[in-house]
């Protein structure tokens, strides 16, 4: 039997039980059998939540590229590794080989160590889809650097936040990007970030639209010139097991984003097993994974675990719904993708458009589809299953978090029996728990809790950078010894668990993670405003909206609403980005509070979702009357 590639029920519950007995056994063999080391580990796992510390493979050395890239290239060398699919479908797609992508990205390494680049130094890279991306993330970690991606979507003074939260020495970026009929000059936004940024000595520049940019003499340089002249190979840096490989900003339900930070063996491991497992990806499958590497979804599933495996992986540059709603059927069909990972927002928001996009192509390739980011309600799995899967595609609802480097409960496609909304059992060498509000497991089934998990698995963050402490409260504090995730959810009958939503102050906007507290840092940065409260709603789409609550200052009375909405979304967008945009807003007189005033948002969501019939007890508020003037002025 082998542990690495499950084929049946059976077989799962055997794996299963095994990693659980003897955890330190069943990773090693994996990692023995799987990947190449430079070192073996002296002890596979060395861990104490109460730290919490957690170390895998220690002593271990090994270079993850290597792994990704350099032992294909004698069996898969003439694969393609990256098939790169552009926005715009006139465009021709491009198959970047193994040996292609191992020469671009020791050319990358070249240029990176020439600019002053380290090992240890963070890079952040704030690029588009396309395939320097992939390779810059692989360049950093085969020089030792720690990459730090922020998603092209995010504002200039997010990304300030996040360039300086790690103290980044370098960005890499391009001059714009292509999204649907829109270029966006991220240029621009780089510029206008470093203004608030010391440490950034370089700047690297990607060519992609031709777009103007300004280019600061000493600090900005175009990549390809200095491609060309780079040397074609690069012997990779040896790692420790435990050195970090990324860091990847996240957000909290109070605070600023937390940077959460992975190590490398583990991470790899994982990835590449879970990968393997829940795709059921074999040698010649084409795996599409359609989320941005600047989620972890991306780095996991587009990069590193397909890599690892010697997979072809699709890059998709554009969006859904570009040049029609058709788009991702299109490239199924073209590039005869048989593994199709998406989020269930954009199941939803194509479920809504006419059929015929989907008919129209042929998708008999696909074997295996895919789901993350939030919970899939029941309609859109299936419309997922009916019409894409045509009713023959396993559904694998894979639910995970940043913090966890890798899926952690899932169906194992042809082994799980599907059901809708569940993402099932637990992937080999993880064990959940829930509890209660007292501290205390819930065993048994048809039962529900907030969610923990009670062993470390490979691929958990092991920090968050520059704050060991939050990283303890915020995980590990609530129960004693468990890792806990801040999500509901509950047990049914078999033991299949169902993801129910966050039961933090952090919302989920079409699979994107928002913290509360920095919208209404945002918000409140507008002079017409004294204070505001964010609350999700449910929404057809996006699975939840944000419905904003705000008390204007005297000052903003006389003002015109819908003029300060307009502003108020536009500082919004300029802290955080259009993702972060309110649905609704409402002005109210005050805001429900506790005596010790807190905001009590229950009833603020309550409100928001229209289901006011039991707004619980209000007796202990300091103001329950305006509970009723919210309610008259709801939107
Ligand atoms: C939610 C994304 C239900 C959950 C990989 C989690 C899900 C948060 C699912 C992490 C799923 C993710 N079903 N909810 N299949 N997958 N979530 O860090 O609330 O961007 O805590 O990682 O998304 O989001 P993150």
């Amino acid at each position: 039997m082998s542990n690495y590639h499950i084929k049946h029920l059976e077989e799962y519950f055997q794996v299963y039980r095994k990693s659980v007995r003897n955890p330190e056994a069943f990773w090693e063999e994996i990692a023995e059998e799987h990947f190449v080391w430079r070192k073996r580990w002296n002890k596979v796992l060395k861990w104490d939540f109460s730290k919490p510390e957690i170390k895998w493979f220690n002593g271990a050395q090994l270079n993850i590229t290597e792994n990704c890239l350099d032992r294909h290239l004698h069996i898969r060398g003439d694969k393609t590794a990256i098939l790169f699919e552009p926005n715009d479908p006139k465009e021709e797609a491009q198959h970047i080989t193994y040996r292609q992508l191992h020469q671009r990205v020791c050319k990358m390494a070249n240029v990176l160590k020439d600019e002053g680049v380290k090992k240890g130094d963070r890079v952040c890279i704030y690029l588009p889809m396309i395939p320097e991306l992939a390779v810059s993330v692989l360049a950093c970690a085969r020089i030792g650097a720690i990459h730090s991606v922020v998603f092209a979507g995010f504002s200039s003074t997010a990304l300030a936040t996040r360039i300086n939260d790690c103290d980044a020495s370098m960005v890499i970026t391009s001059d714009g990007s292509f999204r649907g009929n829109k270029t966006i000059d991220l240029k621009g936004i780089v510029d206008e970030a470093l203004n608030h940024c010391q440490g950034i000595k370089t700047v690297l520049v990607v060519k992609r639209t031709g777009g103007k940019v300004d280019m600061k003499k000493g600090r900005d340089h175009w990549l390809q010139p200095l491609l060309d002249k780079a040397y074609a190979d690069y012997t990779a840096e040896i790692m420790e097991a435990e050195d970090p490989l990324f860091i990847l900003y996240t957000s909290g339900s109070t605070g600023k984003p937390k940077g959460m930070m992975h190590t490398t063996a583990g991470y790899m491991v994982y990835t590449a097993y879970t990968f393997k497992n829940v795709f059921q990806y074999r040698e010649d499958d084409v795996y599409w994974c359609t989320a941005d590497i600047g989620w972890i979804t991306g780095h996991s599933y587009i990069v590193y675990g397909p890599l690892a495996n010697g997979a072809t992986t699709v890059m998709f540059e554009g969006v859904p719904s570009y040049p029609d709603f058709g788009r991702f059927w299109e490239v199924v069909e073209k590039h005869k993708v048989t593994q199709f990972y998406t989020a269930p927002t954009a199941i939803r928001a194509l479920a809504k458009e006419n059929l015929d996009f989907v008919t129209k192509h042929d998708l008999s390739s696909l074997k295996v589809l895919g789901t993350v980011g939030e919970p899939i309600n029941e309609e859109a799995w299936h419309w997922y299953n009916d019409h894409v899967g045509e009713k023959k595609c396993p559904i694998v609802d894979t639910w995970w978090q940043t913090e966890t480097g890798g899926i952690l409960i899932s169906p194992i496609p042809f082994s799980t029996p599907t059901k809708p909304t569940y993402a099932t059992l637990p992937l080999p060498g993880v064990q959940p728990a829930l509890m209660d509000e007292n501290g205390n497991e819930i065993t048994g089934n048809q039962v529900d809790g907030r969610l923990c998990i009670k062993f470390p698995w490979p691929a958990i963050a092991r920090t968050i950078w520059g704050d060991h402490k939050r990283y303890k409260d915020t995980y590990f504090s609530a129960f004693k010894n468990m890792y806990f995730t801040g999500d509901g959810a509950l047990r049914d009958e078999v033991g299949y668990y169902r993801i129910t939503g966050r039961v933090d102050d952090v919302i989920i906007v079409s699979g994107h993670n928002l913290g509360t507290a920095p919208i209404e840092d945002a918000i409140n940065e507008h002079p017409a405003v004294a204070e505001s409260a964010i609350v999700g709603f449910p929404h057809d789409i996006k699975g939840n909206a944000l419905y904003g609550y705000i008390i204007l200052k005297e000052t903003g009375e006389s003002r015109d609403r819908e003029n300060l909405k307009k502003e108020i979304n536009q500082v919004i967008t300029e802290h955080i980005g259009p993702i972060a945009k309110l649905d609704k807003i409402q002005f109210v007189p005050g805001l429900p509070k506790t005596r010790s005033g807190k905001i009590m948002r229950r009833i603020l969501r309550k409100i928001a979702s229209k289901d006011t019939s039991n707004l619980g007890d209000t007796s202990t508020l300091l103001n329950p009357e305006v509970v009723q003037e919210i309610m008259d002025g709801a939107l």
